[in-house]
């Protein structure tokens, strides 16, 4: 096996995406438009994200034995993923209902199925592409005992975009550079560290250095992001973009970010990259779908880097 740049332990699905006017209220029924079956998940996501940029990208994973596997590794193996270490269950595969509304926002819904599969000695089989690659990226979608092991096993850097929030042990999560959260998520991973309270965006990215961490970036969506890595907190703003579906941008994020630190970039321009390539998937359906390659244009590439 080769010896990649870049390896993410994470989850692996099916999004069932329905196309729908609006949410529904609690108790109400609505029509949606559509039905579409997409490869999804988190770590997925931000491993097609990397591949398609032209990172040289590994992914350890699970699927199932059923049908929705296929799907779930499409995009995948087209990007040139490494699949060699992954893991088939003898159950489902995950899924996720995705609703998508007219303006773009989305609700989603996981079923781990073979996601929650994972475990501490699943991930020491790949404790040797781990430990060798440049990059490292988990999130929240694997049962946390998984993501403390791959962390565990790395020699390089680590990118912990702990979404959802899940409990992780302190001295594994602190290992994160960075961490990747958006506003909700940074709040939660505060309290989770017993630092309490912030109030605004930056404080929050600051309490967090607090804590520990040698660098945190917070993605906000529209807004862009803030971005330290111990020096003053920096806004990082997105160009303005029609949204379309914003279902995995921030994988999209995540996986441009991997791309470029992989590469040798500085965290504050891989940064400046990554939402650019953010703002680019929101403007397409689906998630892994609307994911740029090096031959499409980004959003704000005739606006300068900052626009
Ligand atoms: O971040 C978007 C992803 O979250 C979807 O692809 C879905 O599978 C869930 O994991």
């Amino acid at each position: 096996m080769s010896r990649p740049g870049i390896v993410v332990v994470g989850s692996i699905n099916a999004d069932l995406v329905v196309t729908l006017e609006r949410h529904p209220r609690p108790g109400e029924t609505v029509l949606g438009r559509s039905l579409t079956v997409l490869p999804g998940g988190k770590g997925a996501n931000q491993a097609v994200a990397a591949a398609r940029l032209g990172a040289d990208v590994l992914m350890v994973g699970a699927v199932g034995s059923d049908a929705y596997a296929d799907t779930a590794l499409s995009a995948l193996a087209a990007a040139g993923v490494d699949l060699g270490s992954l893991t088939r269950t003898d159950g489902g595969t995950g899924v996720a209902v995705v609703e998508v509304s007219d303006d773009g926002e989305n609700t989603i819904v996981v079923l781990p199925g073979a996601n929650g599969e994972m475990t501490p000695r699943i991930v020491a089989a790949s404790a040797a592409v781990i430990g060798a690659a440049a990059v490292v990226v988990v999130q929240g979608e694997v049962p946390a005992a998984a993501t403390e092991a791959a962390v565990r096993a790395t020699s390089g850097r680590v990118i912990v975009n702990l979404a959802p929030v899940v409990a992780v042990d302190p001295e594994v999560l602190l290992r994160a550079d960075p961490l990747v959260v958006n506003e909700h998520e940074g709040a939660l991973v505060l309290a989770q560290l017993g630092a309490g309270e912030a109030s605004g965006h930056t404080a929050v990215v600051e309490a967090l250095l607090g804590c520990g961490f040698a660098s945190v970036v917070m993605t906000l969506g529209a807004a862009g992001a803030l971005v330290s890595d111990g020096g003053p907190v920096r806004a990082v703003p997105a160009p303005r973009v029609t949204p379309v579906d914003t279902t995995g941008a921030g994988d999209a994020f995540v996986g441009a970010l991997a791309a470029r630190l992989g590469a040798g970039d500085p965290l504050e321009d891989a940064v400046r990259f990554a939402v650019r390539v953010g703002s680019y998937a929101v403007q397409y359906a689906g998630a892994q779908p609307s994911y740029p390659s090096p031959d499409d244009v980004l959003p704000g590439e005739d606006q300068g880097a900052d626009a």
